[in-house]
């Protein structure tokens, strides 16, 4: 039964909901992975594409996860189930739960490792080696550390024991903390790479390639992935913002903070892309270089600039931290659900969670050296089919059926409640989580597999 707080306990103030949330959504996907995919697409049109379903898909979706999880006050899994008893339907509606918690898995399988190249990349800032860089030296840099698979394998096992500990810690003291003063540094770090990027010249092609809007250069595939990545970046799909909202006050509005996160979360996917393109055309790199794009551009930036060596550090560091407080929203609906079902101590299942993720995550961190030539049924190496997978299927999907539960399934007097919306808001709600956001995954999965 609904009640007004959760066992795991619940974030103190409206304001911390926003900043576990925009913690959780703030991460990898908006330094990293937006513009790496974002180049691999051609840019413009794809940009256009992952706006829309943001607008349209994401922040409906992301409402739906909020009022569900408030409404359910435990794990997704047990949400869902709740939830699903409650409106007198069947309580299969719970394998939505197992879809998201796999689903976490998968992501932290390619999360972890990359985070850990973060980290290193700390190190190597300190110790001053991004000081007069080329750009086929950053390269070169880049090959050497993701080729020496021991130390890759380091950084990831140190990434997934920390992710550990701060989920062993719980809701308010563990993650709490670590957003309230890191979110906000990452931001006015980003503003000031940005004025550096205006000097190098490369900030017009920039734009041109971001913001011209050239739908040659779009492909199907394309716009599943521009789709993915709009589920990616704003933790959707898999139960991580329900699981945060089950610790939502309920005195805050849904929509009003899930607009924020939003804005606040696409706001630094275009920082990052501002900061990394015209490094990009500057220096001749290419906007197709993959998942080591921002890894080869940012430490030339770094090796240019006065200061770099300080500024290079403390960026990674705050990469680090983005990453962290979102991967322990990706292993936060499986912890709280065994110590709900299993009555274990979140100590154990975090140590649960995270040693499995970081089993499953060895064969990302040896997707760049050992088994770089291994391919998987599919034709892609480890660390690709795990991102494709879960980017491109599972988070759509969840979201979809996510969406499908909320608008069409659960009982009409939980969202009236949760949303407090008047009747016209509501309408327009409804109308965007019944059809809208549905449809609009069902057309792109049925445009690019049927
Ligand atoms: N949104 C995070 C990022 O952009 C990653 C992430 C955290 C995530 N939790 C998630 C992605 C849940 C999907 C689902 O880096």
């Amino acid at each position: 039964m609904a009640s007004s707080a959760s066992v795991h306990g619940m974030w103190s103030s409206r304001l911390m909901f926003i900043l576990a949330a925009t913690g959780s959504a703030v991460g990898l996907g908006n330094i990293w992975r937006f513009p790496y995919v974002a180049g691999e697409n051609g840019g413009g049109a794809f940009v256009l594409v992952y706006l829309l379903c943001i607008a349209l898909i994401g922040i409906p979706i992301m409402s739906s996860e909020v009022l569900l999880g408030r409404a359910g006050r435990q794990s997704p899994i047990n949400t869902m189930f709740g939830l699903a008893e409650r409106s007198g339907v069947s309580t299969n509606w719970q394998l939505l739960g197992w879809l998201g918690a796999a689903s976490g898995f998968v992501i932290l399988s390619f999360y972890g490792v990359i985070a850990g190249w973060a980290m290193h990349y700390v190190v190597l800032g300190a110790s001053g080696e991004f000081g007069g860089l080329t750009g086929a030296g950053a390269a070169e840099m880049f090959g050497n550390f993701t080729g020496n698979a021991w130390l890759v394998l380091l950084w990831h096992a140190v990434f997934m024991l920390l992710t550990t500990f701060i989920v062993a810690r719980g809701v308010g003291e563990g993650l709490e903390r670590t957003v309230k003063y890191l979110m906000p540094a990452l931001f006015v770090l980003l503003v000031a790479l940005i004025g550096y990027a205006v000097t190098t010249g490369g900030m017009g092609d920039a734009l041109a390639f971001l913001f011209a809007f050239n739908f040659d250069k779009l492909t199907g595939g394309g716009v599943l992935i521009a789709m993915g990545q709009a589920f990616f970046t704003l933790s959707l799909g898999m139960g991580a913002i329900m699981a945060y909202g089950s610790y939502m006050p309920k005195d805050a509005s849904v929509i009003g903070t899930v607009t924020t996160i939003a804005l606040l979360d696409t706001g630094v996917a275009l920082m990052s892309g501002l900061v990394i393109f015209p490094l990009v055309f500057a220096n001749g790199l290419e906007p197709t270089s993959g998942p080591g794009l921002m890894f080869i551009t940012l430490p030339l930036a770094f090796g240019q600039i006065d200061g770099g060596l300080v500024f290079g550090t403390i960026f990674f560091v705050l990469v680090t931290f983005a990453a962290i407080t979102s991967s322990i929203s990706l292993v936060e609906p499986a912890v709280a659900w065994l110590v709900e079902h299993r009555k274990v101590s979140r100590r154990a299942a975090a140590a649960t969670v995270g040693g499995l993720a970081w089993l499953l995550g060895l064969g990302s961190a040896l997707s760049f050296n050992v088994l770089s030539d291994f391919r998987l049924p599919g034709g892609l190496d480890f660390f690709s089919t795990m991102d494709y997978l879960s980017n491109n299927i599972m988070l759509p999907l969840g979201g979809m059926l996510i969406a499908v539960f909320a608008g069409w399934i659960v009982k009409r007097e939980i969202p009236q409640e949760e949303l407090g919306l008047s009747p016209g808001g509501y309408a327009v709600w409804q109308f965007l989580v019944r059809f809208v956001a549905p449809l609009g995954v069902a057309v792109v999965f049925v445009m690019v597999f049927v």
